[in-house]
């Protein structure tokens, strides 16, 4: 990892918006974009191709060490697209399903640790933006600029059943927020490098924002700090 390149940090729960202001100021300042969840996705559906247990510490980790990935970069509604050894993954590593198995193969140091070289290599000028749980308080730690994005359960779980419904996947509201609060549970209370802000992260909460809102907020802290 380069100390002359800036990077900016937005981490937060499921569903609170990330991916959509990491692309909107990744798209403004022409930096790189990191969609960190995009990786535990594509090794969730790695391993179910492969057969690698949940529970298979050590298999995962050694699939994470191993995969190939690359992002060509997306849109508002989809801001990368992931390769995984060089075959275009589509919406499958978006459903919930593919999110909650990320999430528990997320628990594990080993797979952690095995995706933090590929994390650290997204680095790159002018500037970088990542996006995650864990991206101001493990993986970039002397970032230039933290911010902790929350929402109420109830406000993302209706953002997300937007989302996933706008891409035509099918969703149920009920389901996804009981999802959402599982899935909070287990990021928020894992053992390492759990869902909490940075001592010196931003917080912003956007349960009453619109995205305009909130990438306002952020502007003005990407601008304070000259960046
Ligand atoms: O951001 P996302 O919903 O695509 O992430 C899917 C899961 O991956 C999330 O529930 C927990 C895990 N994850 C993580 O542990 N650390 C990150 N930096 C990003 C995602």
């Amino acid at each position: 990892m380069s100390n002359s390149v800036p990077v900016i940090t937005l981490d937060g729960p499921s569903g609170v918006g990330k991916g959509t202001i990491a692309w909107h100021l990744a798209t403004k300042l022409g930096w790189h974009l990191l969609d960190s969840g995009a990786l535990y996705r594509l090794l969730a559906l790695a391993s179910k191709q492969q057969q690698v247990a949940l529970d298979d510490e050590q298999g995962l980790a050694q699939l994470a060490s191993q995969m190939d990935v690359s992002f060509r970069s997306g849109d508002e509604s989809c801001p990368v697209y992931p390769l995984l050894n060089g075959v275009a993954v589509g919406d499958e590593i978006r459903n919930e399903n593919c999110g909650n198995r990320a999430s528990q193969i997320a628990r594990y140091p080993g797979v952690r640790s095995a995706l933090l070289g590929l994390q650290h290599g997204f680095v790159s000028l002018p500037g970088l933006v990542a996006d995650g749980r864990d991206m101001g308080t493990v993986v970039f730690p002397q970032a230039e600029l933290k911010i902790f994005l929350s929402a109420s359960p109830e406000a993302r779980a209706q953002r997300r059943y937007k989302q996933l419904r706008d891409k035509g996947i099918d969703a149920s509201l009920p389901r996804l927020s009981r999802e959402i609060v599982e899935r909070d549970e287990r990021d928020r209370n894992r053992a390492i490098a759990p869902l909490i802000p940075a001592s010196d992260a931003i917080d912003i909460d956007t349960t009453t924002l619109d995205i305009e809102g909130v990438l306002a907020r952020v502007m003005a802290a990407v601008q304070q700090r000259g960046l």
